[in-house]
Parts: structure tokens; C-alpha cells; sequence
């Protein structure tokens, strides 16, 4: 290689799950290899971190909801989501993350809670806890949350509206920022020297945040953990949710079917985040998808649709209830939604119908709608041989502008141990996946950002300012 050659960008690989049966695979439980239903057994979920950790994933990405998907058929019915076990039952994912913690030592976990449903007082402790216990390996996955089902069970009677749910949470960030950085100073906890207390008292503050929404005075119930902030991530478009993410997140999580596709939203966040004084390249771009490897072209397709049997239909139409809002049952099964009169579905299926290759002028009803989510949800499906979908995802680096890929899975285990197999020795080989962790038994941050010593927010993240310094009487922006 000549000197001038830039070094190619290394990717970031997640795995993508939930703590359910199924999480964008719903029926797959009655494939006989799917250890789906295993969620609840703990040593299922460390055994997966360290063969995955073994590989290099860069972590185990779980998504949440604080609901069932009952818009199909409904309102309120979770007769259709229960037989597939889509999403529904659903334990909490955080804490099983210290056992999976204590049995590795690199690999990262990032977990999803909302800033709707919890108090920020409550969360800061929680993953605060988590992060000690990691040893700084815990990331935040910040929801708005998007289901009514939650909305009821927490005691409203319907969802708090959209753009006011992002207002509430980017007080919420401002709130737990104070909790993290700004109420223990750095040096308030020296047990070493025999001389003092625990703690400084003088080094433990108050917050006393005040605010529209929220009152929190803390102070911040835990000592400051490794990364104090967890590492941030987001997943949002709309016009809100983006600028939530320039401003505060760390990685942001897309789907797309096609990276031409995603590049306007990755631009845009970039860009805002320039806007804002942060380095757009700190802003971590992940794509969703699933990856189906096999040892040729023909294997992958056979496994795929072989894969595809075992999917449940009515599991798949009620997962696309719960993410859209609408209830598919109300239109006729011979409704073609690419010419529906609903606006916000017909984008949807255009968008999809404009980019699946073969399916030349079929209808785009019920079942065609619902075959194309039973695997994979609404994210990319790339499959075939290790060439091929290698090929596929440096076209998403180069024209969408992503950072990396959360891998979702057909089936669990065994969608992981093809992509182990065959993709990860590929990427490998390309020089585009890395061979070990940039920072062995370091924080998610450090080997997020490939940066031994990077285990604190950025200094151009807004969080940053909240920072109280060892030495100071008080933080800096107490006194601004
Ligand atoms: C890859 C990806 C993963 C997501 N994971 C979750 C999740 O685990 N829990 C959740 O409540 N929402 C999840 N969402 C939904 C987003 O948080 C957000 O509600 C949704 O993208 C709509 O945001 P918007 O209204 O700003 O477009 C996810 C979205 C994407 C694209």
C-alpha cells in the first residue's frame, strides 16, 4: 500500500436483539435451531457475549418496548402477536448485562430505556450501576417510545405528543448530564488515603434542576462510574428526532432498504451536528440489517426462504401495527397500499416496493407486506456468500456514509455463528473489520471511538459542560 492511501474505515458491528421469543423474527421460535425461546435463561445470554466477543462485535445492541404490539385487529387485541411471540413476552434487558459483563472483558452492551416512562432520577441510578459494574461497558440506547399499549399501562390515555416527547426528552438529557458529570466531583472519592472520608462532602453536590418538566434536586445517588455519561445512542427521522440525535447522540441507529436512500438523513445529522460545534465524524452512523451468509449465493437464498416458512404472518402485520399506528385488518385483502389513500402507508410501501429487486409488478397487499417484514423487519436483508454481502456493506460505507451495522437475526444463534463463519474472516481480510478491540478490556466509548483514554464524552458534546472538575468548588456552568 503507498503512503498516501488513507487507511480504510473500520467498521462497527453490533448485534442486534431483544430479551423476547422473537424480536424481528416473529414464529421463528418453531425453527428447531432458534434458541428464541431461551431468553430467560441467563448463561444463554453470557454464552452468547463471549462467542460474540471471540468475533470482535463491537457489542450486543438490545432494543425495548414497555408494551405489546396490539394496533392489528385491535384496538387493545394482542390475540394476533401473542402465537408469534413478536416482541411480546418481553423481559427487561439491563439486567442481565453485568453477568454478561463479568464473563468478558471488551465487548459493550448497549440497552434501550425511555425518557417517556422513566424517571431520570431512577435511570441515572440504573445505569450508573451497570456501568460500575461493566467496568464502563454500558451504553444508552434514548427512546421516545412509540407504542400506545405503553402509554396506557403507565397511566396516560393516550401518547404524549410527538415533537413534545423529544422537548421532554432533551430536558431529561439535560437533567441526568447534571446527575453524571455535575453533582459528584472527579476527586470526590478518596478512600485511599486513610485521611478522609469515603467522600468529600464538599465534593458531593446538589443539582437542584428545576425545569418544565422536571424537578430533581439529587443529589446523584452512585460515585462516578467509568464513562459517568454512558455512551449515547438514538434512533430517530423525523424532524425532531434528528435533531435530538445531532445534538446529543453518540451513534444513531437508521434503517433503510438502500444506502442512496439513507444518505440525505446521515448528511443532515452530520450537519447539524457540525452546526452545533461537534465533529460530525463523532456522531457514530449504524445501519440495521439483517445479513443472511452462507457458503454461496444459492445457499444463503435457500436459507433465507427456508427461514421465511417458519415466519408468522399475523405476527409480522401486527409488528407493522405497533411501529406505524395502523391497523392493516381495516383495508380489504386485496388492497394494493402502494395506491392506498392513507398517505403515510402508501410512502411507506412505495418505499419498499421501489427497492426489492424481482418482485416485478406484484400487488403490495396484506401478504406481500407481510412477507417482506417476517424477517428482518423494515431494515435492509443483504444475503448471500461472504463476497457478496462484504461487497454490500462497503457500498453502504461509501454511499450511504455509515459507520457500521447493527445485525439483527433470523434466527439466534445461528444467523450470528454464519455471520462468524463466513462474513467477520471476509471483512477481516479486507482490512475494513479489526482483528482485535482498538482498547482491550476498555470502555464502550474508547472502542467506539477506536481511542484508548476516550472513555468520557467528547469535550464538543453538550454534556460535556457539565463536567465537574477535581480541584473546582463548583462546576463550572453552576456558575454561568
Ligand atoms: C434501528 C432502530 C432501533 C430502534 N429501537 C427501538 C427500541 O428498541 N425501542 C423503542 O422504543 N424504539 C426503538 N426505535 C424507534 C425510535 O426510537 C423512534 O421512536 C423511531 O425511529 C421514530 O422516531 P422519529 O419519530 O423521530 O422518526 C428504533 C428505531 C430504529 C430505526
Amino acid at each position: 500500500m503507498g503512503s498516501s492511501e488513507s487507511p480504510k474505515k473500520q467498521l462497527i458491528l453490533n448485534a442486534f436483539a431483544m430479551q423476547s421469543p422473537s424480536h424481528l423474527n416473529p414464529g421463528l421460535h418453531r425453527y428447531a435451531n432458534d434458541q428464541g425461546p431461551a431468553y430467560k435463561d441467563l448463561q444463554n445470554w453470557v454464552s452468547l457475549a463471549q462467542k460474540l466477543e471471540a468475533a470482535k462485535f463491537h457489542a450486543i445492541f438490545f432494543a425495548d418496548v414497555l408494551g405489546g404490539y396490539d394496533v392489528y385487529k385491535g384496538p387493545a387485541n394482542l390475540e394476533p402477536t401473542i402465537p408469534s411471540g413478536a416482541q411480546f413476552p418481553i423481559n427487561d434487558p439491563l439486567y442481565s448485562v453485568p453477568a454478561m459483563a463479568a464473563a468478558t472483558e471488551s465487548i459493550s452492551f448497549g440497552v434501550t430505556a425511555s425518557t417517556t416512562y422513566e424517571a431520570p432520577y431512577a435511570l441515572a441510578r440504573r445505569f450508573s450501576t451497570v456501568d460500575h459494574l461493566s467496568k464502563g461497558r454500558v451504553g444508552w440506547n434514548i427512546v421516545t417510545s412509540y407504542l400506545e399499549s405503553a402509554a396506557r399501562n403507565f397511566g396516560l390515555n393516550t401518547q404524549i405528543e410527538h415533537d413534545e416527547r423529544y422537548r421532554i426528552a432533551d430536558e431529561y438529557l439535560n437533567v441526568v448530564y447534571q446527575l453524571w458529570e455535575g453533582s459528584w466531583r472527579d476527586d470526590a472519592v478518596n478512600v485511599k488515603d486513610g485521611v478522609t472520608g469515603y467522600a468529600d462532602p464538599k465534593a458531593v453536590r446538589q443539582i437542584n434542576h428545576v425545569g418544565k418538566y422536571f424537578n430533581v434536586p439529587g443529589p446523584h445517588l452512585c460515585e462516578p462510574s467509568p464513562q459517568r455519561t454512558p455512551f449515547l445512542l438514538q434512533a430517530g427521522t423525523s424532524t425532531a428526532g434528528k435533531a435530538f440525535a445531532a445534538k446529543h447522540a453518540e451513534a444513531i441507529f437508521l434503517h433503510g432498504q438502500k444506502p442512496e436512500l439513507i444518505r440525505p438523513s446521515v448528511d443532515n445529522v452530520r450537519q447539524q451536528a457540525k452546526d452545533i460545534g461537534r465533529d460530525p465524524s463523532s456522531v457514530k452512523v449504524i445501519a440495521g440489517i439483517l445479513a443472511i451468509v452462507a457458503e454461496t449465493d444459492e445457499a444463503a437464498h435457500a436459507k433465507f426462504a427456508e427461514l421465511c416458512q417458519y415466519g408468522d404472518r399475523e405476527g409480522a402485520l401486527a409488528l407493522f401495527g405497533g411501529w406505524s399506528g395502523y391497523d392493516l385488518s381495516k383495508w380489504a385483502d386485496d388492497q394494493d397500499f402502494r395506491f392506498v389513500e392513507q398517505p403515510a402507508v402508501r410512502s411507506m410501501v412505495n418505499h419498499w416496493s421501489s427497492t426489492v429487486p424481482g418482485m416485478g409488478d406484484k400487488r403490495w397487499d396484506k401478504k406481500t407486506i407481510s412477507e417482506y417484514l417476517v424477517l428482518g423487519g423494515n431494515g435492509a436483508k443483504i444475503i448471500g456468500s461472504a463476497k457478496t454481502v462484504a461487497d454490500e456493506l462497503e457500498r453502504w460505507v461509501e454511499v450511504g456514509d455509515v459507520d457500521g451495522f447493527n445485525l439483527s437475526y433470523a434466527s439466534i444463534p445461528d444467523t450470528f455463528d454464519d455471520i462468524i463463519k463466513y462474513l467477520i474472516p471476509e471483512l477481516q481480510s479486507r482490512g475494513i473489520f479489526h482483528t482485535d478491540y482498538a482498547v482491550r478490556g476498555g470502555t464502550f466509548r474508547e472502542n467506539m471511538y477506536g481511542e484508548k483514554g476516550q472513555t468520557r464524552l467528547p469535550a464538543a458534546h453538550p454534556g460535556s459542560k457539565y463536567v465537574w472538575r477535581a480541584g473546582e468548588a463548583t462546576p463550572q456552568y453552576a456558575k454561568e
